[in-house]
């Protein structure tokens, strides 16, 4: 079994590097399949294991699929050849319900296992349904497990979401694409990678306006072509390393992020008494002291991302007062913090609020990882403890966090990664 063993109390200082955004290179890895042709990604976090996990489809479903560097890879659509993904396939990660809308772009038809992932809330797919519908597919769910997707031909309609949802606007995008004739999105997501979406698809020759906005228009194409992009910088990695440089009461500059996508986290950061400065590319955050408090509630963007919730709650628990979090996106997703009680905080939680009375200190303790950026929480709390945190199931956040080690190391974190063997494991031998 693989833990992150962190001995905490050491200010973080210096520089890191972001990576390219995850959940765009999510929506851009099975866009790449409407094209018949070669798209080079660059800025790519290929070492995430979600990115892994949406490479093997890519390969399972007939894509070539070349490494080029360690964040540059080529993918060759050439040889796709099938339009059903199995529950192997997509039983890791969310985002592979992105399969549907692209392979409903490319053939007309799409057979796809319904997806796993974090285990936030109940995750409906009915707006991504409503869309496919709108263009012309007509939709099975077989026995709630496999999604089957099905069109003579899909055409342009306007679709409006009843939520706002950014993997329905993604999908229906996808298969918007190369559909005849103007698709209208109303209610869209706005959040960056959305953006980032568009941006590729356009480079493949694709006609969408609005992305950024609550209004997405996709003029159809017949046929797109190869490329080659550079993927965004990840926004909710980038607030990671924010929080945790505040958090730490450190002073570290953040690299290759886009300011603006950070405001949010931000304007939150300041309130709390940290400073912030912003140049071109990079952030630098700073932090004396001890926190203040603030109030938070999730929202779609430009709103506060739900993704960044967890790590904030560590910085509140040691911050000097009460605050509160309201959680708008997902039902379940205070799990976490019964991980930070072990570790001192004083939280309560009632129904999608937690309210948090900061404490002065927070003590190392053994706890784990429930979810992608609740693991990225308990790594934040790790640092800031007095003593030894031990955090078990840290394959959620290899999911999202590149070279966590390394990076958190370079801004002077005592943090390494250690094997250990589970006594109650029977396959264990010896
Ligand atoms: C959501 C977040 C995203 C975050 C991700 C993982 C928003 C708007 N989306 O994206 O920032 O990175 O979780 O934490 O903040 N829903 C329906 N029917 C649908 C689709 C969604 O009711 O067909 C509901 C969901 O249950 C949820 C909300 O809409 O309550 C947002 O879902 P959606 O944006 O689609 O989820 P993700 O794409 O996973």
């Amino acid at each position: 079994m693989e833990k992150f063993v962190i001995n905490g109390g050491i200010p973080l200082n210096g520089e890191v590097t972001v990576s390219g955004a995850k959940n765009a290179a999510l929506a851009i890895i099975p866009a790449a399949i409407l094209c018949n042709d070669v798209c080079r990604i660059e800025n790519i976090p290929v070492s995430i294991s979600d990115v892994r996990y949406m490479i093997s489809t890519l390969k399972y479903i007939g894509a070539n699929v070349r490494f080029i560097d360690k964040s540059t890879i080529e993918i060759d659509s050439r040889n796709v050849n099938s339009y059903m993904i199995t529950h192997d396939m997509t039983k890791h990660l969310r985002a592979s319900y992105y399969f549907i809308g692209a392979l409903l772009g490319r053939f007309g038809r799409a057979r796809v296992a319904m997806p796993g992932g974090c285990y936030l809330g109940p995750r409906p797919i009915d707006q991504h349904i409503k869309g496919f519908e709108a263009l012309g597919a007509t939709i099975s769910v077989e026995d709630n497990a496999i999604v089957e997707a099905d069109s003579v031909k899909l055409f342009g309609a306007p679709v409006y979401l009843d939520i706002v949802s950014v993997g329905a606007t993604v999908n229906i995008m996808l298969a918007a694409a190369r559909a005849e004739g103007l698709t209208i999105i109303e209610n869209a997501a706005k959040e960056p990678h959305i953006v980032d979406l568009a941006n590729f698809l356009n480079s493949m020759g694709a006609d969408i306006r609005g992305a950024g906005t609550d209004v997405i228009k996709i003029r159809g194409k017949e046929n797109l072509h190869g490329c080659t992009y550079t993927i965004i910088p990840d926004q909710i990695e980038a607030g990671t390393f924010m929080v945790a440089a505040a958090a730490t009461r450190g002073d570290v500059i953040i690299k290759n992020v886009i300011p603006k996508h950070l405001e949010s986290i931000s304007t939150k950061l300041v309130e709390c008494g940290a400073d912030i400065e912003e140049y071109d590319e990079a952030v630098r955050v700073s932090m004396t002291g001890r926190p203040g408090r603030c109030n938070i509630k999730t929202m779609p963007h430009p709103g506060f991302p739900t993704d960044m919730q967890p790590q904030m709650a560590v910085l509140l628990s040691l911050a000097d007062g009460t605050s509160l979090i309201s959680e708008s996106i997902w039902s379940n997703r205070f799990k976490y913090t019964e991980q930070l009680l072990r570790m001192g905080a004083k939280i309560t939680i009632d129904g999608q609020i937690a309210m948090i009375h900061g404490v002065e200190k927070l003590k190392g303790a053994p706890v784990k990882a429930d979810d992608l950026r609740a693991g990225a929480a308990m790594i934040i709390a790790g640092l800031c403890a007095e003593g030894r945190t031990e955090i078990e199931d840290i394959m959620h956040i290899k999911r999202g966090y590149e070279n966590v080690v390394e990076k958190f190391g370079n801004l002077g974190a005592d943090i390494k990664m250690i094997y250990t063997i589970d006594p109650f494991d029977i396959n264990c031998v010896g």
